[in-house]
């Protein structure tokens, strides 16, 4: 038997001879090397133990029980590199699910077949560092739990994916060569707790190391700190939290952030003054050494001092608001397993995107990625290891009304409390960690109001988060929590809890999920947090789509649940990010950062104001600024402003040396564009943070033609039963269906205007915020749609020629759902005029579009338009984008989601002109009636039908929509449904348009 007692379905342990837990830092024996090393690598007390490890994969735990430590190790082994999970290594095919269990409910017991990886891998250590050391052996991530052995010892046992394990085997090890085999079980009774919606993954996810300390060596220890925001004084406190150590006094030398040192002495009390206080605009950091024994520890300390005052929060006695994204570890090629530099990368992107709070959803992150806040300037929200939403789905208990369950279960209670401690205590040291979470979506009882109680005594000077309260009963209390916390609640949400008295204040834990094309309500939340003082934040749902890679036909794609044979799985519900699992990012991203841009810009009696809403940071030649002005779409004169200077909340007048206020223009704009110089932080340098449009005037504006051949053209018509057409000469024909009303041909001096046009439509291939009312839509039968020409009239005057439509759009099986009036004129210089008044039958539901279809050929590569560009942009998501001209090509206009559906559109457009080498199509509104349009190499049925972006294949066309009206996009795959007025649900619309 390799084991006398098993602990993995057992709820009453959860660790077996783990050290008490402590705060985590990473002792150096060398000053030097401690106060600058930038990896812990760096450390001589820190030994790597990734890298290559032998590993035999079981597929049930029992036939490892079967065995002795010998036979494992004789096993036929294949090496990993450590960390990994069996998914990526090949031993386990990918699953994702979202908020159900993995596994048959019935805690504590987990299924006989517990798949088990067992690792083992030798280390040598010498005689003198056995005669001279402890060892300590951690691993920050195994999921879901492991016993662990060395040479032939069974030492322990840990649970809790996301948390320090630490042992010290010490006395395990003999000098030279041992061994250290670790067996990793799939499952355990934590898996209950863990389900978070994510990729379920197995296996040593993060990293493992050994830690050399001394004999006598301090464990646990915290730093407070008390600021005085009015004097710029702090007082630091060194709490030894070690009741057997006999190291009882502390050796410390403090740095400012520059490097000097301010202090060197000894004892635990320290008194600053002058200091310079952390925010996540100025995250400044004190390099505090502390010398324990003969042990050196660096922390880096942000004063700051976080209140909450008129349920309103404070930092450092500034009103603040969490500007917040969630942020799950992964990686398409390696899932959860995330290198420091991907946790940096991720951080320097959301800050050149404006954020600046985190909520780690939802479990505590590597120790690394919380020095990083520090040093990045983030206010953390750090989430427990816990999520127990599989429980809603017992069978014939009623759902949502079953949330509770586990929340009351006291079986559960001694689980809840030891992932509260967990995510708390190692991380305690922590300036950017300004609220703590107790975990996401897990209902909520009297098990909370223990873990409440916990978080609180250990750690009171923080602010605590669980957003499970909402659906508590009438007997929770939520004293302990402070703050109030939803998500996805919508602005009428808000508005009416603002309504009722403000008990606490106000937080989004979630909200504006950016699944696809998305986050068309950004907004609506930004300026309600402007409104109401005592909405303290928001964090969208969330940082990055979750899929994994594969190379197919030598391409990489993205596969997600569904793709891997499984038959229980949440498909793409995770590919819901601001970014690609690339980290490209999405046009989300681009419009939060617009929306949160720090710098304003307006326009008043003439002059150009420049407006800093930072709170802590002064701009000290920090930015560029570039400002042209646009005259009927040309930049009729440009102004640098060199390295803005501009104190926190404080305006500044820039005369600009050009004159703008002139009325006699059309369309006038101002543009400015905002640059970091890298002043404030070099990885920005030279990063365009905002773009700001100011429309001073406008003016429907056309596209320079190129100068056409003057046409006078004498129509002829030849009407059949079937078509009429208008023939000028041998180079200019229109023929319209007459069955449909639809054009079959069009060309005009020789030239291809399109292929076939005047087709209607009122599909667009679903976004995943469509997914709510794809059944309405189904239902109604919009995707198919049959167009009739129910009659036609012909005039014709000297120099034009009339056609008057009557036309209908019917579903598949259904009433017409559209009625249509239109009229086409043809003229003799060779333009094409419509105008057309669409009546929507007031019996459907509102629509996902309202427009016509046109398809050209493959060489009219080349786009050109005026307006909304040049990000896509839609009736509630242009935010990013600004009226303008811009001179493209289709393939930049297609925004590549994963999971194909509608994207780049350009909203609010006067004009759009597709061309090839010589020919061209150029469409303008005639009045000052904007359109939304699309051009794509696909068309609306393929990318209705791909699952996945590698499956689109184009045909041999190129589609182009214009829209009278397009539906917004808003936030609703997990959210409020769309607002109103971005709906298509009004009982008429009109397009005019120009063709030529
Ligand atoms: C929330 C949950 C997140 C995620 C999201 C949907 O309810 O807290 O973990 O599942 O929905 O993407
Ligand atoms: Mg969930």
């Amino acid at each position: 038997m390799l084991l006398t007692e098993q602990y993995h379905e057992d709820m009453s342990v959860f660790h077996v001879n783990t050290l008490p837990r402590r705060n985590y830092y990473i002792p150096f024996s060398d000053f030097e090397k401690a106060v600058s090393y930038r990896r812990r690598t760096e450390s001589d007390r820190f030994q790597s133990l990734n890298g290559n490890w032998f590993f035999t994969y079981f597929p049930s735990f029992q036939a490892v029980l079967d065995r002795n430590l010998e036979d494992i190790w004789l096993e036929k082994s294949e090496e990993v590199v450590v960390p990994s999970t069996w998914q990526e290594t090949g031993y386990e095919s990918h699953h994702y699910l979202n908020e159900r269990f993995a596994i048959p409910y019935d805690p504590p017991l987990v299924p006989r077949e517990n798949p088990c990886g067992v690792y083992w891998r030798n280390i040598r250590v010498s005689e003198s560092d056995r005669k001279n050391f402890k060892f300590h052996l951690n691993f920050e991530g195994v999921d879901s739990c492991f016993y662990l052995w060395i040479n032939q010892q069974f030492v322990g046992y840990s649970q809790i994916s996301h948390s320090l394990s630490e042992f010290d085997i010490s006395n395990y090890l003999v000098s030279g060569q041992n061994r250290v085999t670790v067996a990793v079980l799939k499952w355990c009774d934590g898996s209950y707790l863990e389900v978070q919606d994510k990729f379920r993954t197995s296996g040593i996810f993060r990293d493992v190391y050994l830690v050399k300390r001394d004999k006598v060596a301090i464990h646990h220890y915290l730093l407070h700190q008390t600021v005085d925001v009015a004097s710029r004084t702090a007082q630091l406190s060194i709490e030894i939290l070690d009741p057997t150590s006999s190291i009882k006094e502390v050796d410390y030398c403090i740095y400012n952030s520059s490097g000097i040192e301010i202090r060197r002495g000894k004892g635990k009390e320290i008194a600053l003054d002058n200091v310079l206080l952390w925010s996540a605009e100025t995250p400044y950091l004190y390099t505090v050494m502390l010398r324990f024994g003969s042990e050196w520890i660096r922390e880096r300390i942000g004063f700051r001092r976080i209140e909450i005052k008129n349920n309103i929060l404070y930092l450092n006695g500034q009103p603040i608001r969490l500007y917040g994204v969630n942020h799950h570890d992964s990686r398409p090629q390696t899932g959860p397993v995330v290198c420091y530099e991907e946790q940096l990368q991720d951080l320097k992107l959301m800050k050149e995107h404006h954020f600046n709070a985190i909520r780690t959803a939802h479990y505590p992150k590597s120790p690394e990625f919380y020095e990083l806040c520090d040093e990045y300037g983030f206010y953390v929200l750090s989430e427990s290891d816990l999520e127990m939403h599989g429980i809603v789905a017992i069978y014939g208990r009623g759902g949502y009304q079953n949330y509770n369950e586990m929340a009351q279960n006291p079986l559960f209670r001694l689980a809840i409390q030891d992932r509260t401690e967990s995510g708390i205590i190692p991380f305690q040291n922590r300036s950017s960690i300004i609220m703590w979470s107790l975990g996401n979506e897990s209902g909520f009882g009297d098990n909370f109001e223990r873990a409440a109680s916990l978080a609180k005594k250990i750690d009171p000077t923080r602010l605590l988060h669980y957003e499970g309260f909402f659906h508590a009963d009438e007997t929770g209390d939520d004293r302990l929590l402070d703050v109030i916390s939803r998500m996805y609640a919508s602005v009428e949400d808000i508005r009416e809890h603002y309504l009722q008295e403000a008990r606490k204040p106000f937080l989004l834990c979630e909200y504006s999920h950016a699944m696809g094309n998305s986050c068309g309500d950004l907004k609506a939340y930004y300026d309600l947090m402007q409104q109401y003082p005592t909405f303290i934040g928001a964090f969208v749902w969330e940082w990055c789509d979750h899929a994994a890679e594969s190379i197919i036909d030598g391409r990489a794609t993205y596969l997600y649940g569904g793709d891997f044979g499984e038959r229980y799985h949440d498909g793409h519900f995770c590919v819901d990010g601001l970014v690609s699992p690339s980290r490209q990012p999405h046009t989300s991203l681009k419009e939060y950062q617009q929306i949160h841009r720090p710098l304003r810009a307006s326009w008043q009696d003439n002059t150009l104001r420049i407006w800093s809403d930072y709170i802590f940071l002064e701009l000290n030649k920090a930015v560029d600024i570039r400002i042209e002005h646009l005259v009927n779409g040309e930049v009729s004169a440009s102004f640098l402003v060199n390295e803005l200077s501009l104190p926190p909340q404080q305006s500044v007048c820039l005369s600009l040396p050009f004159d703008c206020g002139k009325t006699d223009l059309r369309e006038s704009l101002l543009i400015t564009y905002y640059w970091s110089d890298g002043f404030i932080n070099d990885y920005l340098q030279g990063k365009l943070v905002a773009v700001e449009e100011l429309v001073l005037q406008e003016h429907p504006l056309k596209l320079n033609s190129k100068t056409a051949k003057k046409l006078s053209l004498d129509w002829r018509v030849e009407e059949s039963a079937s078509s009429l057409r208008l023939l000028a000469n041998d180079a200019n024909e229109l023929c319209f269906d007459l069955t449909t009303g639809m054009l079959t041909k069009f060309v005009i001096d020789g030239e291809l205007k399109c292929r076939s046009g005047g087709k209607w439509t009122i599909w667009r291939a679903p976004i995943d915020n469509d997914r709510h009312l794809l059944s309405l839509w189904e239902e109604a039968g919009f995707e198919q749609t049959q167009q009739r020409l129910l009659s036609y009239q012909m005039e014709k005057t000297t120099d034009e020629i009339h056609l008057t439509f009557c036309q209908k759009l019917y579903p598949a099986y259904r009433q017409a759902v559209l009625e249509i009036n239109s009229q086409w004129v043809i003229r003799d210089d060779g333009q094409v005029r419509l105008e057309a008044v669409l009546h929507k039958n007031k019996e459907y539901p509102a629509l996902p579009r309202i427009g016509m279809r046109f398809t050209l050929p493959v060489s009219y590569q080349k786009v050109d338009y005026v307006g909304y560009g040049p990000n896509e942009s839609y009736s509630d998501k242009h935010h990013s984008s600004y009226l303008g001209t811009f001179s493209t090509d289709i393939d930049s206009l297609w925004e590549n989601y994963l999971y194909p559906q509608e994207n780049g559109s350009h909203w609010s457009s006067y004009c759009v002109s597709v061309s090839g080498e010589k020919e061209s199509l150029t469409i303008q509104s005639l009045s000052d009636m904007t359109f939304s349009f699309n051009y794509s190499r696909y068309s609306i049925e393929e990318i209705t039908k791909a699952q996945h972006a590698i499956e689109l294949k184009g045909d041999n066309e190129l589609h182009l929509v214009i829209d009278a009206a397009h539906s917004g996009v808003g936030s609703a795959s997990c959210g409020p449904a769309l607002d109103e007025q971005y709906q298509i649900a009004a009982t008429s619309y009109v397009l005019r348009l120009q063709m030529s």
